[in-house]
């Protein structure tokens, strides 16, 4: 629907400063689950290894089982779950071909910074690989926090970036989209 992938391009622009395309760069999908069994499907081989925060939200690992590739999961400790980039970086191999993150994070709440957002893009520059953003809770941040999409980074241009979010979600009435490569 035309209409709705213009309105999709917009709110990324409303947000976060980042235009798109809404007739080849937005896909609208039937559910967050689909887009990311999509992204995760459609770009790994049997063998690729994808580094992931654990805790994560169940179906990640489903979809790369599915591909034929295996999680490489990143610890999040407690009390504050942030990522520990030393940590990330060292699980690196040369079969890594995905950063798999999510912020707003589920289930611990865990908001990725933009400094950290913006080392992780560099990682990826630098072993050349794919981040797939799970943003599916970018508008549930509460207490003058502010959501930042990997999209508004810079180093991530020349990156491919498909980048997911949701938000209105009733259930079993779910819509969500997806954007292209970068
Ligand atoms: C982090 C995260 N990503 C994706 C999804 C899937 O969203 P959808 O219900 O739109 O398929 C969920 C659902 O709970 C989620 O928690």
């Amino acid at each position: 629907m035309q209409v709705l992938r213009e309105a999709i391009a917009q709110h990324q622009q409303r947000f976060y400063g980042v235009s798109y395309n809404c007739d080849t760069e937005v896909l609208v999908t039937a559910g967050a689950t689909e887009a990311i069994a999509g992204a995760l499907l459609g770009l790994l081989e049997p063998g690729d290894e994808v580094i992931v925060f654990e805790p994560m939200y169940d179906s990640y690992q489903a979809c790369i089982a599915m591909a034929g590739a295996v999680s490489v999961p990143i610890l999040l400790e407690p009390p504050m779950y942030r990522p520990n980039m030393d940590a990330l970086e060292a699980a690196i191999t040369t079969r890594t071909k995905i950063l798999l993150i999510n912020s707003p994070h589920n289930p611990t709440g865990m908001l990725l910074t933009r400094d950290e957002q913006e080392h992780i893009a560099r990682i990826a520059e630098q072993h050349n690989l794919i981040i797939v953003s799970d943003e599916v809770y970018e508008h549930l941040v509460f207490d003058g926090h502010r959501h930042v999409s990997i999209a508004e980074i810079p180093q991530v241009t020349g990156l491919k970036l498909p980048h997911l979010c949701k938000c209105g979600t009733i259930s079993a009435c779910n819509c969500s989209w997806s954007f292209n490569a970068r």
